[in-house]
């Protein structure tokens, strides 16, 4: 399964980009300018040359033409992205990561995208797609540094089971990632917000956090319905 990365060239994206090369999935690396890709690509095959392989570069036009796209952009272009590239997402899963936050001051605030969340803004904008929210929990930071592992869970939603599955899948193969299927996409509301917290205790305690939940002993891929 090839995925392609919109907006592949912040943090975000190019963290993600290297960590699901690093497991070995084919990964592109998407922008605006395909130039600005390239570079990106570049500057994390400085730091991981055995990721050239699999890891490639090109325009959004060229990540959206991928198996699986995921939107990395900030919370108030995702739509637009994906409008933008809706011929070629047809049918696809599209992943939002995308939270939409503000910050003032030292405090991390929620806002209320159209329709609730990033998530569900971008299925309105591509109806034809199966969206998954996902990995909006993960520090870029954490993402990139693919020497490690990710001591994290992976809140996962969305309201096709199979595409959930699909990303969930995906997921546990990120050494220390743990995905749960938080339910239909509806939750993604409260997925988006809830980073704000974290961010608010990543200045409050000078750290990064990342969500484990307890209670759930079977395998998290083995949901009810
Ligand atoms: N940073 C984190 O730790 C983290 C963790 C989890 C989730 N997220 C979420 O992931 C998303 C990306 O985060 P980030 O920190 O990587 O963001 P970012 O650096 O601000 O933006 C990522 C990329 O989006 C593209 N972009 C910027 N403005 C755009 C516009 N108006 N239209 C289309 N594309 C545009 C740019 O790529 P080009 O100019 O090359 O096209 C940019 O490099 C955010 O929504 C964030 O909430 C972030």
């Amino acid at each position: 399964m090839r995925i392609g990365i919109l907006g592949g060239t912040g943090p975000a994206g190019s963290g993600l980009a290297a960590r699901l090369s690093s497991v070995g999935y084919p990964t592109v690396i998407g922008s605006r300018s395909k130039y600005r890709a390239m570079e990106a690509r570049d500057q994390l095959l400085e730091s991981w040359p055995d990721l050239a392989e699999l890891l490639d570069s090109g325009d959004n036009t060229d990540a959206a033409s991928c198996d699986l796209v995921v939107i990395a952009t900030p919370w108030d272009s995702a739509a637009t992205t994906a409008q933008d590239n809706v011929d070629l997402l047809h049918g696809k899963i599209v992943v939002s990561m995308a939270n939409a936050l503000v910050r003032v001051g030292h405090e991390f605030q929620p806002l209320v995208p159209p329709r609730g969340s990033v998530a569900a803004h971008v299925q309105a904008a591509v109806p034809d797609c199966r969206v998954v929210a996902a990995f909006h929990h993960l520090p870029a930071k954490e993402l990139g540094n693919i020497g490690s592992p990710i001591d994290s869970d992976v809140l996962i939603c969305g309201d096709d089971p199979a595409a959930v599955r699909e990303v969930s899948d995906i997921v546990s193969k990120i050494p220390g990632c743990r995905p749960l299927d938080a339910g239909e996409l509806s939750n993604a509301t409260a997925i988006e917000a809830f980073t704000a917290v974290l961010l608010q205790l990543n200045v409050r305690y000078r750290t990064r956090v990342a969500p484990k939940l307890t209670g759930i002993k079977r395998d998290p891929r083995a949901v009810d319905s």
